[in-house]
């Protein structure tokens, strides 16, 4: 028997309405982690561009950050927690795998009975989380979704790994995505290698990260540009267009190496690069909206700026869309 399966009335594009993030108050220099590995200021600002980073308290949560950040994305969208029909949370730091994060966050934000689930793409969550929000939007199955890449590093990192400890950190990103007369939300051009699964993973619950630092440096900085040319070209844009690249904040040699390549692909050399990771540390999926946040907040990102994300990590996988600056 052949039935007719209606579908919602859908609208003519998306567009993020708000953004928000949360950083720990605890600031961790250099010389704080030097104190406790065989490291050094000078070596870990040329190898990862890192002066400082955040670390939660034992009471800060990946939900209680990620219900902060989301907090103030509404704020910044002018909506409340009734207007929200989804949540969506990428992360890959739970500190267990049920309940999944959005439910709780969800729950401290006043979200009655949203859509809530979590997505795990690792660094890359964040765009996945995007893109699969826009697409609820877009096709009239929910008004608003709120988007949240929160991560507490700091459960799943040895703190005398000294390759690791150096990067990684706490944090969490949100945004607010809502339907648009024309579209501001660019597709998805997403993938990844299944051939690298073991170049990044956490073995087990008693375990910790653990990467092949050279070869995900090798991967990220040769890799990960044509992803973003690709956004660019689903899009329909020129990467002359760009006015911010906006990478996950993994290594600052990374950001440098991909926006370099970005520009030789035709994005304006005055082109502004977003370099959080100086002083917030590898916050995984969180770090795309603290990092854009941030330049709002410093009068570096305006509203209407176009903005390329690309985020990359474990799986290996990676996913890259253009938006427009909230
Ligand atoms: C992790 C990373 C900084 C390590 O740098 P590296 O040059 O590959 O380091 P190696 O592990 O080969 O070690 C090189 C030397 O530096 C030393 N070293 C490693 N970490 C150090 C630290 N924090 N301080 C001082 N020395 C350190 C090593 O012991 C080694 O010394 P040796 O030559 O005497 O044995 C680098 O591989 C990297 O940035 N990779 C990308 C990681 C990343 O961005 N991941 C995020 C993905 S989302």
């Amino acid at each position: 028997m052949t039935v007719h399966i209606a579908t919602p009335p859908t609208v003519p594009g998306t567009r993020i309405a708000g953004l928000g993030h949360y950083r720990p108050d605890n600031v961790v220099t250099n010389d704080d982690l030097a104190q406790h590995i065989e490291t050094n200021d000078a070596w870990i600002r040329s190898r990862v561009g890192i002066e400082e980073r955040r670390y939660s308290s034992s009471d800060e949560t990946v939900a209680s950050m990620g219900a902060s950040a989301g907090r103030a994305a509404l704020a910044d969208a002018g909506l409340t927690p009734a207007d929200i029909d989804a949540v969506i949370t990428a992360t890959c730091t739970l500190e267990a795998p049920i309940p999944h994060a959005s439910t709780r966050i969800a729950a401290a934000l006043g979200i009655h009975a949203p859509g809530s689930f979590d997505v795990n793409a690792a660094c890359a969550g964040f765009c996945y989380g995007l893109a699969v929000a826009s697409q609820a939007v877009r096709s009239g199955n929910a008004r608003n979704v709120l988007v949240v890449g929160s991560e507490k590093l700091t459960s799943w990192v040895d703190p005398k790994d000294r390759a690791n400890s150096i990067i990684f950190a706490d944090g969490a990103g949100a945004a607010v995505v809502t339907a648009s007369d024309t579209e501001q939300i660019g597709p998805i051009a997403w993938g990844s290698d299944e051939t690298q699964t073991e170049t990044i993973y956490i073995a087990d619950r008693n375990s910790f990260v653990y990467q092949e630092g050279q070869s995900v440096f090798r991967w990220a900085t040769t890799a990960i540009a044509p992803v973003a040319v690709q956004a660019a070209k689903n899009a329909g844009i020129d990467l002359a267009d760009v006015d911010i690249i906006a990478c996950h904040q993994a290594n600052l040699r990374i950001v440098e190496a991909i926006a370099k390549r970005l520009i030789t692909a035709g994005a304006r050399p005055d082109v502004r690069v977003a370099r959080d990771i100086v002083t917030t540390g590898n916050t995984s999926s969180a770090s795309i909206p603290i990092a854009l946040d941030r330049m709002r907040a410093a009068g570096e990102a305006q509203r209407g700026d176009v903005v390329l994300a690309v985020g990359f990590g474990a799986g290996l996988t990676y996913a890259s869309q253009v938006f427009v600056c909230p």
